[in-house]
C-alpha cells in the first residue's frame, strides 16, 4: 500500500494588516519590509477565531475535494504551535468535533513552520503500515497570538491561516510519495522560541511582564542556516532520487522571506514559474504555509494532477523537511 496526497483545502482570515498599517504600530517602513522579506500583507484571525476554527474550515474543503465523507477520516494530525490550549486538549480533537468525526485518533504535532511536511511523513507512515486509510493532515496557526506588536523584528514576519490536505492509501505507485524527509537539530533550539509558558518558565506575572510568552528570533542567524540547510536538503532529495530541478513545475517552499526562497531556487537553478510565491501577501504562517500555497496553486488551476510537487521547509527547533511526491487529486 502506498501513500497519495489526494486533496488540499485552505483558509485565510479576511483582516489585512498592512505594511503600512505595522507602520503607525512600530518604527519600520513599508520599503524596508518588502525589500528584506518580499511582505506586503498578512491576515491576522479574528480574537474569538480560534486556529481550530481555522483548521476546520480548511479540512471541510480538503475532505469536499476529495470526494469523502469526514466519516471515511480514521486519523486527524494538526501541525500547530498555536494550539488552541497550550497543555490540553490536543487542537486536533477540537477539530475532530468540530467535523463531527467521533473515535478516531488525534494528535498534534509541534515542528514549527515544518510541522506541516513532518506531518506528511506520518500520514505515510500510517498508511504504508496499513494501519490508516484516510489521514486528515493539517496545519494551522494564529501566529498573532505569540506575537509581540512592539518588537520590529519579528510582528512584520507573520501571519495567520490554515491549510489541510486528506492523504490516503493506494494501490497505484504512480501515484505515490516519491520521498519524504524530516530533520532536527536541538542544538539550534534558542534561534526561534517562545520562552513562556513551560516547565522551564511557568505562567507568572513576570513572564507576563517580561514578554516570555512572545515569540524570540534570531533572524539574522536564522536566515543563514535557513539557507545553507534548506539548499543542502533539496539538492539531496533530488539526487536521492534521480530527479533533475528542471523537471519539477511545483517548488513550493516554506514562506517565510523572499530572498531565502530565491537563495534556494537560484541554488537549483529553478526558473521563477516554477517557484510558488505566496509570502507577499500572506507572510509567514508557520505550519500552515506550505498547504496554503498549495492550495493556491491548486485554486489557481496550475496545479494538474500527476504533476511533481518539491517541498521544502525550515522552522523552530530548529527542524527542516523536504517532500518529493506528486498532486494526485484532480485538477480543478
Ligand atoms: N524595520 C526596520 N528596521 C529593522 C526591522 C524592521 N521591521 N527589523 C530589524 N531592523 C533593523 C535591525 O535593527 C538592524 O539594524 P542595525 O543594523 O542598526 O542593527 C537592521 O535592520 C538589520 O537587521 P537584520 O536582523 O540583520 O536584518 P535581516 O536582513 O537579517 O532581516 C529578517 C531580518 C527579515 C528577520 C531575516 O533575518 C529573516 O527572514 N530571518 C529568517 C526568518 C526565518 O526563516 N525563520 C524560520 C521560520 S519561522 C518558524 O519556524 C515559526
Amino acid at each position: 500500500m502506498y501513500a497519495k496526497f489526494h486533496s488540499i483545502g485552505a483558509y485565510v482570515p479576511s483582516k489585512v494588516l498592512s505594511n503600512s498599517d505595522l507602520e503607525k504600530m512600530v518604527d519600520t517602513s513599508d520599503e524596508w519590509i518588502l525589500k528584506r522579506t518580499g511582505i506586503s500583507e498578512r491576515r491576522i484571525a479574528d480574537v474569538d477565531e480560534n486556529t481550530s476554527d481555522m483548521a476546520t474550515k480548511a479540512s471541510k474543503l480538503a475532505i469536499e475535494r476529495a470526494g469523502l465523507e469526514s466519516s471515511d477520516i480514521d486519523l486527524i494530525v494538526c501541525a500547530t504551535v498555536t494550539p488552541d490550549y497550550f497543555n490540553m486538549p490536543a487542537t486536533s480533537c477540537i477539530i475532530s468535533d468540530k467535523l463531527g468525526i467521533k473515535n478516531v485518533q488525534a494528535f498534534d504535532i509541534s515542528a514549527a513552520c515544518s510541522g506541516f511536511v513532518y506531518a506528511l511523513s506520518v500520514a505515510k507512515a500510517f498508511i504504508e503500515s496499513g494501519m490508516k486509510k484516510h489521514v486528515l493532515i493539517i496545519g494551522a496557526e494564529k501566529f498573532s497570538s505569540i506575537v509581540d506588536y512592539t518588537d520590529r523584528t519579528t510582528c512584520i514576519l507573520f501571519g495567520d491561516g490554515a491549510g489541510a490536505a486528506v492523504i490516503s492509501a493506494t494501490e497505484d505507485k504512480d501515484e505515490a510519495f516519491i520521498d519524504v524527509h524530516a530533520s532536527a537539530d536541538g542544538s539550534y533550539s534558542d534561534f526561534l522560541m517562545t520562552p513562556a509558558p513551560g516547565t522551564v518558565n511557568p505562567l507568572s506575572a513576570q513572564v507576563i511582564e517580561e514578554g516570555l510568552n512572545f515569540v524570540q528570533m534570531k533572524g539574522n542567524e536564522t536566515f543563514k542556516l535557513a539557507v545553507k540547510t534548506l539548499t543542502k536538503d533539496v539538492k539531496d532529495i533530488l539526487a536521492n532520487n534521480s530527479i533533475a530541478s528542471e523537471d519539477i513545475p511545483h517548488f513550493i517552499p516554506h514562506q517565510a522571506n523572499y530572498r531565502i526562497i530565491k537563495a534556494v531556487g537560484d541554488a537549483l537553478k529553478m526558473k521563477e514559474e516554477q517557484v510558488v510565491l505566496t509570502v507577499g501577501k500572506y507572510g509567514n504562517t508557520s505550519a500552515a504555509s506550505i498547504p496554503m500555497a498549495i492550495n493556491e496553486v491548486w485554486e489557481s488551476g496550475r496545479l494538474k494532477k500527476g504533476e511533481l510537487m518539491l517541498l521544502d521547509t525550515f522552522g523552530g527547533g530548529l527542524t527542516w523537511a523536504s517532500a518529493l511526491l506528486p498532486f494526485a487529486g484532480e485538477s480543478k
